[in-house]
């Protein structure tokens, strides 16, 4: 199994580290495009790999897309960051430019790639790489349910003061501030509805913290999180890889699921050897509908502005 990660700032060396310390890959390729960067980020991380006992060989290049051939899956970081204050939103005019001409060098090399998208805006990155490339619905995947339901358990297992192991969740929706939808409602705690021990008030100050999560780490890092995002790629990658079918919340192209059409957005899937295996369909009470209706809008009028990249 052979990983390419684009960007080798925070974000995209987290995932090299998560990846390589769960040893289920034979070679990580680092991308990017500052001279000597990705290789330092690469040698680091391999002086790691007898103190952390992993197999799997980190290598950094400047730009060279050819030792990025017959990479199984490759990740997309590259992009920049949002500071504090900023949506993701407002990341678009750069970072559309930036994952269109990363997108179309990556499939140059890997055509039969999974692809796992994590620059920002996210949805919006996702959708313009299925655009781009016209891959397979199943072979893209954007990341950020994945990240936003870790959020959500966090803040659960705060304000239930329990173990994290104890909690799960999920959240579906936009990968923004206003977009996420943490379904509560199906929230548990060991199988037991989280609102058996929080009253709606409770809940509704995590949704609100689970929505501003990624917003409030930038606030505090001056930069957005890497941690998080990093171990979210390598749970996509491992469940790829090792075959897992492990149902992950992400960002897919949408058609006729939970009555959206030519949209990418997040919602519950299988993911296995083939990347999204299946859309699972959970049934969404009025109000949670009407979210979903309403994230979608903000998204679409996000991919609209693509039409100067495509
Ligand atoms: C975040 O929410 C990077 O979008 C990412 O931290």
């Amino acid at each position: 199994m052979k990983i390419t990660i684009v960007g080798a700032g925070a974000v995209g060396a987290s995932c090299a580290e998560y990846i390589a310390i769960k040893n289920f890959a034979s070679e990580v390729v680092l991308v990017d495009i500052k001279e000597g960067f990705a290789e330092g980020k690469a040698m680091d991380l391999m002086q790691t790999a007898t103190l952390n006992g992993f197999d799997t060989k980190i290598v950094g290049t400047t730009g060279d897309y050819s030792k990025t051939a017959g990479s199984d899956i490759v990740v997309i970081t590259s992009g920049i960051p949002r500071k504090p204050g900023m949506t993701r939103e407002e990341l678009i005019g750069i970072n559309a430019g930036i994952v269109n001409s990363v997108t179309s060098s990556l499939i140059e090399f890997s055509p039969n790639t999974i692809v796992i998208v994590v620059s920002n805006p996210m949805d919006t990155m996702t959708y313009l790489v299925h655009k781009a490339t016209k891959l397979p619905k199943n072979r893209i995947i954007g990341m950020g349910g994945a990240l936003d339901s870790a959020r959500f358990k966090y803040r659960l297992s705060e304000a239930l003061d329990c173990p994290s192991s104890d909690v799960d969740g999920m959240v579906i929706g936009g990968h923004s501030d206003t977009g996420m939808i943490p379904l509560t409602r199906l929230a548990v705690r060991n199988g037991v509805p989280v609102n058996q021990f929080l009253n709606s008030e409770q809940l509704e100050k995590v949704s609100a913290e689970t929505m501003v999560g990624g917003a409030t780490l930038t606030k505090l890092l001056g930069t957005s999180a890497w941690y998080a995002p990093g171990a979210a790629v390598s749970v996509l990658a491992q469940s790829i890889a090792c075959d897992q079918k492990k149902l992950v919340p992400c960002s897919a192209l949408l058609e006729g699921e939970y009555g959206q059409n030519d949209i990418c957005l997040g919602v519950p899937c299988i993911i296995g050897r083939n990347g999204i295996e299946q859309i699972i369909d959970v049934k969404l009470n009025d109000a949670e509908k009407e979210l979903f209706v309403k994230s979608a809008a903000g998204v679409r009028a996000m991919n609209d502005d693509l039409k100067n990249v495509l």
